[in-house]
Parts: structure tokens; sequence; C-alpha cells
């Protein structure tokens, strides 16, 4: 079966997370210094709260566990500002998309295939993000873990993409920046490309990605 349907993690894939640290540094003093450590500790409890509540099965949406991750992230780095924290999370649902995000999306598009997000972000989140990006004409599916209420990656979340889009496991080419959920989403039978932007090592997980690439402008030749 040849590959009809590529499906995109949203946070780190397609949308830079560090940038709302990084914007709002431009005019807080108080981030000057600490930004790159705010945006990395933000990010690791985001994802470590999406783990624990799926795993207890206490279930609360990616807008409030992005919140609750920053407040323990700001209060790590003794930042209370209650006009701060609302303009980091204003800006996180407007961050900067990759550089090459809009020019492949486009490409692959044009070359016949259907493009969809799967993602931890709720619906409500995902449309700001890409229409702030400019991308949201370039999908033709926004997939939200809130359909199922569980997270990545519980197989019942990979299981969104033929329900919503008919393909089928091998017919999807699944893209993340993030190891472990290139190691779900492998697990459930799809074809995995993992974008390794920052030559990190490969997680020790059970199941390999099929292709590794630096950037999304990749993408094309491995279908070629
Ligand atoms: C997402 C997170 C995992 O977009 O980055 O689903």
């Amino acid at each position: 079966m040849s590959v009809t349907t590529f499906v995109f993690d949203a946070y780190g894939t397609l949308f830079d997370v560090a940038s709302a640290a990084r914007r709002a540094a431009s005019d807080s003093p108080a981030l000057a210094g600490v930004w790159p450590q705010l945006a990395e500790t933000w990010r690791r409890k985001q994802l470590e709260y999406t783990w624990l509540r799926a795993i207890t099965g206490a279930h609360a949406d990616f807008a409030a566990v992005t919140a609750d991750s920053l407040d323990w992230a700001m209060e790590s780095q003794g930042l209370r500002d209650a006009t701060l924290r609302s303009r980091l999370l204003a800006l996180y649902d407007a961050l900067d998309a990759y550089p090459e995000v809009r020019e492949t999306l486009t490409r692959l598009r044009s070359s016949g295939f259907r493009l969809a997000i799967l993602s931890n972000g709720t619906p409500a989140m995902l449309e700001r993000a890409t229409h702030a990006a400019g991308i949201d004409g370039l999908l033709h599916d926004i997939l939200s873990v809130e359909e199922v209420r569980i997270y990545k990656p519980h197989a019942s979340v990979y299981g969104l993409v033929e329900r919503r889009t008919g393909a089928r496991p091998q017919q999807v080419m699944f893209v993340s920046s993030n190891g472990w959920d290139v190691a779900g989403a492998a697990r459930f039978g799809f074809r995995t490309a993992w974008v390794n932007r920052a030559g990190l090592p490969r997680d020790r997980l059970p199941q390999r990605p099929l292709h590794e690439i630096p950037d999304l402008s990749h993408l094309p030749r491995l279908i070629s």
C-alpha cells in the first residue's frame, strides 16, 4: 500500500513551542535571561502532565494542562506576574511555524496527498494556531485528542486517523519531532518520519522511526 495521507503532530513539529517565551522576552525584562529555561520547563511539564493524566484517567484538556504547566514553570523561575502569564498563553495560540512548514505542506498538497494534524491540542487551540500561521487552508483535517479524551501515545488517539480519513495505517506517513510520539505511531502501524531538528539521540523505546529527517523539507523525497 502506498502513502496517501500525511499526518502531522502540531506542537514542536509544525509550531515552535519556544517562540512564545522568546517573543514575550522581547518586551519583558524579567524574561530576558531566563526565557530558554522557562520554555524548556514549560514544555517538559506540559508533556509530563499529559502522560500522568492519561495513566490516571484524570483527563483535562490541553488548554488546562498548558496553563498548569506554565504556572509550574513560572513559579520555578520565581516569576509571579499575571500579565506575563496571560501574554504567554496568548502567544501559545499564535506560535511561529517553522520556516519550511508552509512550503512543504503546499508541495505535498499539490502532489495530491491528504494532509492532517493529529494533536493533543484542543480543536480551538489548533484552529487558532493554524490560522495564525496561515496554514489552515492547507490542511484537510485537524484531529484533536479531545474526541477520545486521552493523550498520546494512547492507541485510541492514532485510531482517529482511520476513523476520520479512511486511510489504513500503512497508507499514513506520521510526522513528529517527538520521539515518543513517533514510537507510539509506529507501534500503531503507521509509517513514521521523526523530525530530529536538534540532533537528539533516538529514544530507547520499542519502535524505531522508519525515517529520520532534520526538518520537514525532506518529506517529499521520502515518498518519491
Ligand atoms: C501535540 C504535542 C505532542 O501536538 O506536541 O500533540
